[in-house]
């Protein structure tokens, strides 16, 4: 994308809080280890993970190699230089003996005083932790060294006003440009295509606006449920878990004006623009143009599934929704009436992230019959995963001596032209440009301000008695209501399966 990154990380310690947690197992080393087997890090990098139970060097180390058990010979041999520190995240003696160790890791393996501290933990320790590494003077790189980042996961907040107490701590302690906020979304090959689709192509930008553009949807479909994260997910809830930030996310690429370099501060400030323009509802609007649901037990991929309520760690009166469908509106000029609209659903029938524009409709249809009648509008689908790769949907003459026009599809997939699988799972390439320093797909200060301004009125509207919450089984496609908030309009919902 955007900037070519070095190819292998400068030298540097990582320092991971929450080395015991299950992001660290089933992201963050397994990323590790493919970075390692791809020469990507520094002859002189080590790992430093900190968390509250009480492993010692070798259990970390063991872990590191189940966790990321496809490792080759340079994940093994790094993995020998993994050091753990079982301690509370902000007790001084946690804090003596991390720089202990990264003085010993500057002496013995050359790191040179760069640090990367990434909080994988619980979002309720987040500013404690920065807060402890500013006080112990870990805010800045050691002796001769350049830089001392922070990676900060999601969720960054879990309302507008908790978002910005959350950046008022972080900012206390550590200065913007040392900042990544992770969005892994950001980190997928599809979504930075969008930016090359869309900027590196002379026949999409001129169709893409309202005098073209008929509507546009957003869909992350999930066919897994809450799995064991279902006392985080009560907290959340479908709006704040992936809206506020991968939907937020794909939109603002989708729908904003060209940037004029494709760096860091070029392609946000566009971003942020964009999501300016999103029009903020009154509670009423956002009761109106929104629907919240929540999956009850049936059958998914042939397999028969619990209901949320019934899900580990989610009360039994539960009202967190496990679905959202939002009808947005952006108020520039170049998207003005275009409706917008975004679901997002856990225990739906597949699994699928795509984005489709759908076009105006030819304004006569010259020919007869039942095919033409049926024939759907052109449609430009960013498949985003599975499968990843960009349809085109179009009316095509049938064969034969009648004049029949059917819709038919023109596909591009990444596997076929590339030939390679490159996975989906940003992690990799977002640890490796936080190691690098390249802040492009990190997620900058106001970028999170106007997503939780633009979530924030539905969590307000759903508070109150009729914000209400609507049942779906299992393996459908949410509940009915939401095709309404469409047919209201006219519109229904693109099946991703077509
Ligand atoms: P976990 O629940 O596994 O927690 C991570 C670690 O935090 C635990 O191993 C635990 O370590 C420590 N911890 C747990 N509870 C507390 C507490 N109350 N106070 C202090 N420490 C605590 O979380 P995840 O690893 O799933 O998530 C970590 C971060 O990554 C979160 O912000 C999450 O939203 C984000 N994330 C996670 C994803 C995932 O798939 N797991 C996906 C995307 C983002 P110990 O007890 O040893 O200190
Ligand atoms: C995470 C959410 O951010 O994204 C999860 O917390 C969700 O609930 C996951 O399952 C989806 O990511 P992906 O890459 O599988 O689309």
């Amino acid at each position: 994308m955007p900037t070519v990154p070095p190819e292998r990380t400068p030298p540097l310690v990582l320092v991971l809080f929450g080395a015991s947690g299950d992001l660290t197992a089933r992201k963050i080393l397994p990323a590790l280890a493919n970075l390692a087997d791809r020469g990507r890090l520094a002859e002189e990098f080590t790992v430093i993970g900190v968390a509250r139970t009480p492993w010692s060097d070798e259990e970390f180390r063991r872990v590191a190699m189940k966790d990321a058990q496809y490792g080759g010979e340079r994940w093994r041999k790094l993995v020998e230089r993994f050091r753990y520190i079982p301690g509370e995240y902000a007790a001084t003696d946690t804090f003596d003996r991390l720089k202990g160790l990264l003085a010993e890791a500057d002496e013995r393996y050359g790191t040179r005083g760069n640090r990367v501290y990434y909080l994988a933990t619980v979002p309720s320790v987040f500013a404690m932790i920065a807060d402890a590494l500013a006080k112990e003077g870990c805010n800045a790189p050691g002796e001769g060294g350049e830089f001392a980042r922070l990676v900060v996961e999601k969720p960054y907040g879990h309302d507008l006003q908790s978002a910005l107490e959350l950046d008022a701590a972080v900012h206390r302690a550590f200065d913007e440009d040392q900042i990544f906020r992770i969005d892994h979304y950001m980190g997928k090959e599809t979504v930075q295509n969008v930016l090359a689709l869309r900027f590196a192509n002379a026949i999409f930008e001129p169709v893409w606006n309202r005098r073209y553009v008929e509507q546009v949807q957003i869909t992350v479909a999930e066919s897994i449920g809450v799995e064991h994260r279902g006392g985080f997910y009560e907290t959340a809830g479908a709006l704040r878990d992936i809206v506020q930030n991968h939907v937020m996310q794909v939109l603002s690429l989708t729908l904003m004006e060209p940037p004029t370099g494709m760096d860091a501060t070029h392609i946000r400030d566009e971003k942020v623009k964009l999501l300016k323009a999103v029009d903020i509802p009154t509670p009423d609007e956002a009761v109106d143009k929104s629907v919240r649901g929540q999956y009850t037990p049936g059958v998914v991929d042939g397999v028969a599934v619990p209901g949320y309520r019934a899900e580990e760690g989610v009360a039994p009166d539960s009202v967190t929704e496990t679905y959202v469908a939002l009808r947005l509106r952006v108020e520039n000029w170049r998207w003005a009436g275009v409706p917008v609209y975004v679901r997002t659903g856990k225990r739906l029938p597949t699994r699928v992230t795509e984005v489709a524009l759908q076009f105006h409709n030819v304004p006569f249809l010259a020919f007869d019959g039942e095919l033409a009648r049926q024939l759907r509008p052109n449609t430009l689908v960013l498949r985003i995963q599975p499968n990843d790769g960009i349809s085109l949907h179009f009316g095509a003459k049938v064969p034969g001596e009648e004049f029949r026009v059917q819709s038919v599809a023109m596909d591009f997939l990444y596997e076929r032209a590339f030939g390679e699988d490159r996975g989906t799972d940003g992690y990799p390439r977002l640890l490796h440009d936080a190691m690098c320093g390249d802040a492009t797909l990190f997620i900058r200060t106001d970028e999170v301000e106007q997503a939780w301004r633009i979530v924030d009125p539905y969590l307000e509207a759903w508070s109150e008695p009729g914000g209400g919450l609507h049942l779906y089984r299992a393996g459908t496609w949410g509940p009915h209501i939401a095709d309404l908030l469409l047919e209201r309009a006219g519109d229904s919902w693109r099946n991703p399966e077509l």
